[in-house]
């Protein structure tokens, strides 16, 4: 017999073992309707054996699996049984269509809801402007009970059941989940998984000397294992103490802490902790959450000699986590936060383990274009990695609330003729201000004394160019910098997937200093890049088109109407096209009967392209620039103004069917003259 028959033949024989027992358990609670067993039975013989399969590779080896197992399963049971019926009815809506977040109507936004809006009340009131700008998605940033102070934003998490009481309770955070999801609007939140805070009650237990808890962390007495593992890991907050343990005076041990000293990680080869933290995620889901922000993915699973990031491990445990919200709240998806290497991001995005991911690397590439006026990083690491699986999508975002690191290949760096460290050192120049003709106002993040390594802080228009070009005054450098951030939002509204808006990036906003003089805030550059929504100020500028703010926000709102009606912008490949012109980044969307074929350009200066290459991917001879209005020919020059960027969609053509590699001949050729048709030179397919 091979391991996969054993598998499933334990994987039955246990199941069958423990239904019956989950029917006794449940037996005598009235309220179980024989719908919703009927569905938890479908939905757990479904995945069972897949479940079972990945629990077992991780957790067979301990004498109490079985116990571990069951307890899971009744888990999984009462949660089911106690999802709200709206939830329930979504459910059925995104299993009848489960492409839904694969809709170019798809637009997210995210926020600190401290920060924007105060309470979660106050957020509730800012549903209007939500709708305006168009988003069906909205990410708040945590909102769990975390220490006083310094909490790394809310990702020190002290419970999972209970709410900051600053911004308001469960029930409140159900009830706008619900109202949200009436208005269209999916509500996302993160599963912070890795770690817990210090004041989390399994790490006071541990800190009292329970056994059973110190069991969920990894605590040591000396420094003979913390050495061992440390000289095969990567620093992640060097500036806020060197190494990833943490020296506990109070209990005398050091403790594994990935990220800040009161962030605890947890111990996943305990099967207790992989239980504890799939019922957490349980409860979340059934709050109302529809995406499930797993956090910091790469770190969750330790092993001795290696860098204890992006270990088999973690996909197993992100899979099994998978397998229970099928059972328990098939709505749910997840969404990969892995900020590391780009073979290591695709790793967790698949239709069993994380649906949908940030696109760390579309982002870092775009401000490394801006920074270099050049494309061909970007155009030549897209073209080799924007593919994902069916069913699975992207995330782009231009910012968001963690710093930019550059996380690009080396070797397709290499490949490019570009030095992969020298670059990463003039980028961080370059985004410091620190590069002669930077237009950058960024900020150091981790800068690590021994590498030299650092990350970069800053908001959307500061770093784009707005805060030198207001400070300065200089007109020509304000219209530069409204470019940029208009160029660059064009791109990840177009390019296919989940556009993301980091909330205050749409009008605009500017580094807030002021985060220097907040003790808990002080030794975290992120701060400047997370300001307090000003809301008298935004009430003047956002429609003041004599405003630069006014202007990012009306030309934002027209880019998101625009991007809506576009039905080549939903599910399906992008194709990335040579342009023939470094400064000019291409690709071409085709979906549902549209084509689109989309040139940025990375220039301060005019720049052109061979309109006769559009034909070449099969757009057409007379097109039109959807942004603009304008029409051109393929008879002249495709003119592109500094940083501009156009979504091309041919005119007065047959609605073109077929697949990309069909495209520049499946247009009607009678268009041209043969003696134009010679003239175009011919690529083959990227
Ligand atoms: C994620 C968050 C980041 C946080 C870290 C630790 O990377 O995005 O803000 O510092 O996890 O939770
Ligand atoms: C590192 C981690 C990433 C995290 C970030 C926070 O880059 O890889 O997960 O978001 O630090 O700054």
């Amino acid at each position: 017999m091979t391991d996969a028959q054993q598998v499933q033949q334990q994987a039955a024989l246990s199941l069958e073992r423990l239904w019956p027992r989950l029917e006794i358990t449940f037996r005598d609670e009235a309220d179980v309707a024989p719908a919703d067993w009927r569905a938890l039975e479908m939905r757990l013989r479904h995945e069972w054996e897949r479940l079972f399969g990945l629990l077992l590779g991780l957790y067979g080896g301990h004498y109490d699996f079985f116990y571990h197992l069951e307890e899971l399963l009744r888990a999984a049971a009462r949660s089911w049984f106690a999802r709200p019926t709206w939830l329930k009815q979504l459910d059925a809506r995104r299993e009848a269509a489960p492409a839904w977040f694969q809709s170019q109507q798809m637009v997210g936004g995210m926020c600190y809801v401290d920060l924007f809006a105060g309470t979660l009340q106050g957020l509730r009131d800012r549903l209007p402007s939500f709708k305006k700008l168009g988003l069906t998605y909205l990410h708040l940033m945590p909102l769990f009970e975390s220490p006083e102070g310094k909490s790394d934003g809310g990702y020190a998490v002290s419970s999972y059941r209970r709410l900051n009481p600053k911004l308001g309770t469960i029930e409140e955070l159900a009830e706008l989940a619900c109202e949200f999801q009436e208005q269209g609007i999916s509500l996302v939140l993160d599963f912070v998984f890795n770690h817990t805070s210090d004041e989390h009650e399994w790490a006071r237990r541990a800190q009292a000397g329970d056994h059973e808890y110190e069991r969920f962390y990894f605590l040591f007495p000396d420094r003979r294992i913390p050495d061992t593992y440390e000289r095969t890991l990567r620093e992640i907050f060097p500036t806020v103490r060197r190494g990833s343990f943490s020296w506990r005076e109070d209990i005398h041990r050091w403790v594994w802490t990935t990220f800040n000293s009161f962030q605890w990680d947890l111990n996943y080869a305990n099967p207790a902790v992989f239980r504890a933290m799939a019922q957490e995620m349980l409860f979340i889901a059934n709050i109302g959450v529809e995406v499930l922000r797993l956090d910091a993915v790469a770190f969750i699973w330790k092993r001795m000699g290696t860098s204890c990031e992006n270990q088999p491990e973690a996909h197993q445990i992100i899979q099994a986590f998978h397998c229970l919200a099928r059972i328990a709240a098939p709505a749910l998806l997840f969404k990969s936060e892995a900020i590391v290497h780009p073979d290591d991001v695709v790793s967790y995005i698949s239709p069993r383990e994380c649906q949908i991911s940030y696109n760390p690397l579309l982002m870092a590439l775009l401000w490394e274009s801006l920074a270099t006026g050049e494309v061909k990083l970007l155009a030549h690491s897209m073209r080799r990695r924007f593919r994902l699986p069916q069913g699975t999508a992207w995330v782009n975002y231009l910012r968001s609330h963690d710093d930019i690191g550059w996380t690009f290949d080396d070797n397709d760096a290499r490949w490019k003729w570009i030095d992969p460290s020298g670059h990463r050192t003039f980028l961080n120049q370059f985004y410091m201000g620190r590069f002669p003709g930077s237009f950058a106002r960024g900020v150091p993040f981790q800068e690590n004394p021994d590498t030299g390594d650092a990350r970069i802080s800053g908001t959307l228009a500061s770093l784009a160019g707005l805060e030198l070009a207001i400070q300065s005054g200089d007109e020509q450098q304000m219209e530069l910098a409204m470019r940029r951030i208009q160029m660059l939002y064009s791109i990840i509204l177009s390019i296919g997937g989940i556009p993301l808006i980091y909330l205050g990036d749409e009008v605009g906003t500017l580094n807030d200093y002021a985060f220097a003089s907040d003790p808990d805030k002080a030794d975290d550059s992120r701060w400047v890049h997370r300001p307090q929504a000003d809301w008298a100020w935004r009430g003047k500028v956002e429609h003041d088109l004599n405003s630069p703010h006014g202007q990012v926000f009306a030309q934002l709102v027209r880019l998101i109407a625009l991007r809506k009606q576009q039905p080549a912008i939903s599910d399906s490949d992008t194709a990335f096209v040579e342009t023939g012109n470094g400064h000019l980044f291409g690709y071409v969307r085709h979906s549902a009967g549209q084509r689109l074929f989309v040139v940025a350009s990375f220039s301060p200066h005019l720049q052109e392209m061979d309109a006769n290459l559009l034909r070449v991917y099969g757009v057409g001879y007379r097109f039109t620039d959807l942004i603009t209005g304008q029409t051109h020919t393929a008879e002249q020059p495709l003119r592109l103004e500094p940083y501009q960027c156009v979504w091309l969609e041919p005119s007065s053509l047959p609605k073109v069917t077929g697949e990309p590699s069909e495209w520049g001949t499946s247009y009607p050729s009678e268009m041209l003259t043969e003696e134009q048709d010679r003239k175009i030179p011919r690529f083959p397919s990227v």
